[in-house]
């Protein structure tokens, strides 16, 4: 708040005048960012930029503090302080040196944080590699780290051991940690009687912006994962942020379902408890069964969701104890408009905290939701906040080609407010927030995410993939991924919004829309793979389409599917429903059409009349 009149000080005296103007918003945010920034120069300063400071910062200030819950057991601050000192010292024994990467391939357990904590403590970079990959993309992750070390969680022995020639071949030596199991391929790594002392001070010291924390790999929806360089720089700062936008302190006890080897695990979760003294109450992985017991037993007060999770969550029968817990904060990015207020009501969750960041990426936004206004946003700008940050655009967007309009002056144009477009964000390497590291050795992955002489010459902004759209009272929606939104009869629909529409039909357990190529037609058909409660009623839902879709967008073609196929970060996978398209001959769920105005089944004669143009769509 200190900062705030200063900055307040330059805005005309008129715009106060606005009711729309959300200040009180607005002074939330910037004094958050403006501590975080605060913050951040001491850090430098003290040169305690390695990320592993943030642990001990509250390491020092509360060694007895419970840091860790996991499986019933308790583990403090300076517990994981000397495990995390042992699995150091033996790393430097085994000769990995300051700026080595480890490949760290383990579900979420304690003995995740001892590792990726000792790892930094020696100055080395973790690479994180997803839990749930085999074959070929867990060969790429492995490759694309150039490491030659692989920490290997026991229970994950088997999809090591199906790759194990390739994995050899690429220099590894395996190491097998986290359970007692042995392996022949694996050395088992024994601290037994290693040292817990302090990792020697000079490997961390003049930790500078360059230096990267972590590889978390993108979750390689379309193609295989892109390992994105995470500095310790951004996972230092950024947890300074959400702290303060989300007032967190040591009393705070965060549940932490998601995996850990992904960025709202590992920095939205982990980073944010050290740096605020927190109490982890981690979970293997996230279960809507177990969610609500774990959380009342553990007294957690924060809970963290991502994509589709708070679906799930209400997918869950009723129970009288839903409200009795002590949650004061649910945050995390991807709650979808249909589910937020739902979510809200049903659970009793005062603060609801979406927020829109990527991995990778330069630029966030933050909600900070307590009722119906603004609830479905992924973030919110006032006009005073907008005026101070310049670094988020939304740009104008050729849905067709893919590609950023340009005016005649070669510019980008800026999107009104309610205009869908492109969420640009500012790359500028003098802000540990906007600096854009890239893709680890793959300068031509990097380069396609960086667009240059946007709205000036020469300046640099991120391409997040993203369509946004802004509304006049400044909260962000989002509206698809580039790519989801296809186009049909000349009109552009969004998959992400006819999903929110049809998930609202009580029926409807989940709803998956994408877009599919009919031979012989123009554009991409509607295509909605939905699991459907048995009481659905296919005509009378195809009523409830016509009548809150336009007709453009009410889906051609229905797959009833038993379940719908997520990625490890909890969002729905298209990219195989997209390939399979809309042949009865080659899918194997149950197929029907929208035949005039109702859902019809959609075998193979039905097929044939539609790929030659005799049924009207
Ligand atoms: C939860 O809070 C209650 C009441 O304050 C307390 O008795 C209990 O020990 C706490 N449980 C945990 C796991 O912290
Ligand atoms: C669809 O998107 C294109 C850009 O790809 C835009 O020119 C057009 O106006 C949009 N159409 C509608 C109906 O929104
Ligand atoms: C770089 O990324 C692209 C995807 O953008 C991928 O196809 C290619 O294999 C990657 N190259 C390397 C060397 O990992």
């Amino acid at each position: 708040m200190v900062a705030l009149p200063l900055v307040a000080a330059a805005v005309p005296v008129a715009m106060y005048a606005s009711s729309k103007l959300s200040l009180p918003q607005d002074a939330h945010l910037i004094s958050s960012l403006i501590g975080s920034k605060i913050a951040y120069s001491g850090i430098v300063k003290s040169d305690a930029l390695n990320v592993t400071h943030r642990f001990d910062g509250s390491y020092r200030k509360y060694p007895d503090r419970e840091a860790l819950v996991f499986e019933g057991r308790s583990y403090t601050y300076r517990d994981i302080n000397l495990a995390s000192n042992k699995i150091g010292n033996w790393l430097l024994a085994k000769g990995v040196k300051r700026g080595d990467i480890v490949s760290l391939f383990m579900q979420n357990k304690p003995e995740f944080l001892f590792c990726w904590l000792g790892i930094n403590k020696i100055g080395a970079t973790g690479a994180f590699i997803n839990t749930n990959l085999a074959g070929k993309p867990l060969t790429h992750s492995l490759k694309t780290a150039s490491a030659t070390m692989l920490i290997m969680d026991t229970e994950l022995a088997s999809q090591v051991a199906n790759l194990l020639e390739e994995i050899q071949q690429m220099g590894y030596s395996i190491y097998s940690y986290g359970g007692p199991e042995q392996f022949d391929f694996a050395t088992p790594l024994d601290v037994s009687g290693v040292s817990d002392a302090d990792t020697p001070e000079h490997l961390r010291r003049g930790t500078t912006n360059d230096e990267i924390a972590m590889l978390i790999y993108t979750s390689g929806t379309t193609g295989l994962p892109k390992a994105g360089r995470f500095s310790h720089s951004r996972a230092s700062v950024g947890p300074q942020f959400w702290g303060r936008f989300y007032k967190l302190s040591e009393k705070d006890r965060i549940y932490v379902s998601l995996p850990l080897y992904h960025s709202a695990g590992a920095v939205l979760g982990m980073c944010v408890a050290w740096s605020w003294g927190a109490t982890v109450v981690l979970a293997r992985k996230f279960s809507a069964t177990h969610f609500w017991d774990d959380c009342r037993r553990n007294n957690v007060t924060v809970i963290q969701y991502i994509g589709e999770i708070c679906r799930y969550l209400l997918n869950a029968p009723e129970h009288p104890l839903d409200k009795a817990h002590s949650i004061r904060l649910a945050h995390g990015n991807g709650m979808r408009p249909d589910v937020w207020n739902r979510f809200r009501d049903r659970f009793g969750i005062p603060l609801i905290g979406e927020w829109y960041a990527s991995t990778e990426g330069t630029g966030a936004l933050s909600n900070y939701n307590t009722g119906v206004a603004g609830s479905g946003a992924i973030g919110h700008r006032g006009a005073l906040a907008s005026l101070l940050d310049k670094g988020l655009k939304i740009a104008k967007f050729d849905v067709q080609t893919e590609e950023l309009i340009r005016g005649k002056n070669g510019y980008c144009i800026e999107c009104k407010a309610g205009e869908p477009g492109e969420l640009l964000t500012l790359i500028d390497s003098a802000e540990p927030t906007r600096d854009f590291k890239g893709y680890h050795q793959n300068s031509s992955a990097t380069n396609k995410k960086v667009i240059t002489d946007v709205f000036k010459t020469g300046d640099k902004y991120f391409r997040t993939g993203d369509i946004l759209r802004r509304d006049k009272d400044g909260y962000f929606y989002f509206g698809d991924r580039v790519g989801d939104t296809f186009r049909w009869k000349s009109e552009n629909v969004s998959t992400a919004e006819v999903s929110e529409v049809l998930s609202q039909y009580p029926d409807c357990i989940e709803v998956n829309i994408y877009g599919v190529q009919i031979p012989g037609h123009d554009g991409r058909a509607g295509m909605a793979a939905i699991v459907a409660k048995p009481s659905m009623n296919w005509d009378q839902f195809a009523q409830y389409a016509l009548k809150n879709l336009p007709r453009y967008s009410v889906p051609i073609f229905i797959r009833k599917t038993p379940e719908i196929e997520i990625t490890g970060t909890f969002k729905q996978r298209k990219v195989e429903l997209v390939n399979e398209g809309m042949d009865p001959s080659v899918i194997k769920d149950e197929m029907l059409w929208l035949d005039g105005h109702s859902y019809k089944p959609f075998k193979a004669a039905e097929h044939k009349r539609v790929v030659s143009g005799q049924a009207k769509l």
